[in-house]
């Protein structure tokens, strides 16, 4: 899988060790910032993220803040974008079997390093389940089309 990632400050402390995980499991991930843990502004990479993951069709994306809220709010922004935010493995996996996430929220402030890597591997290891969840989902989309300008 290809992942892009991006966090704020409050969440650039972990960018490594997911970046370690991924790549340890034999994933592709592109760091979008920021590169040092100076104070920056949440909306800024949440964007940044989810548009890459928008124009790079089959990709995923990891954001990460102090909370995960802000970041994922951002990210969720972006018309067709649906971004999860998720404090478990079993939130992780319904994110991608119901919901078709392609972006994982995470909270630096919430999870620790254990929970974090229990989270990636349900994301990763889940597919999406289509069926009734598929409707759900179009569903979605068709907020973002009836208000994209
Ligand atoms: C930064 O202090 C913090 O507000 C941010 O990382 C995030 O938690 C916002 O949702």
């Amino acid at each position: 899988m290809k992942f892009y990632i991006a966090t704020d400050h409050a969440g650039y402390a972990v960018k490594g060790y997911i970046k370690d995980l991924l790549t340890d499991r034999g994933h592709d991930v592109i760091d979008l910032g920021p590169d040092s843990a100076d104070r920056v502004d949440y909306p800024d990479y949440g964007r940044t993220c989810a548009e890459a993951v928008r124009d790079d069709v089959g990709s995923f994306g990891i954001v990460v803040c102090g909370t995960g809220i802000g970041i994922s709010i951002s990210a969720n922004k972006v018309p067709g974008i649906r971004a999860a935010l998720c404090h478990d493995a079993y939130t992780a996996e319904m994110a991608r079997a119901h919901n078709n996430a392609q972006i994982l929220g995470m909270g630096e402030r919430v999870v620790g390093k254990g929970v974090i890597e229990s989270i990636l591997d349900a994301f990763i290891n889940t597919e999406f389940e289509g069926g009734r969840h598929a409707g759900r989902v179009e569903k979605i989309n068709a907020i973002d089309a009836e208000y994209k300008r």
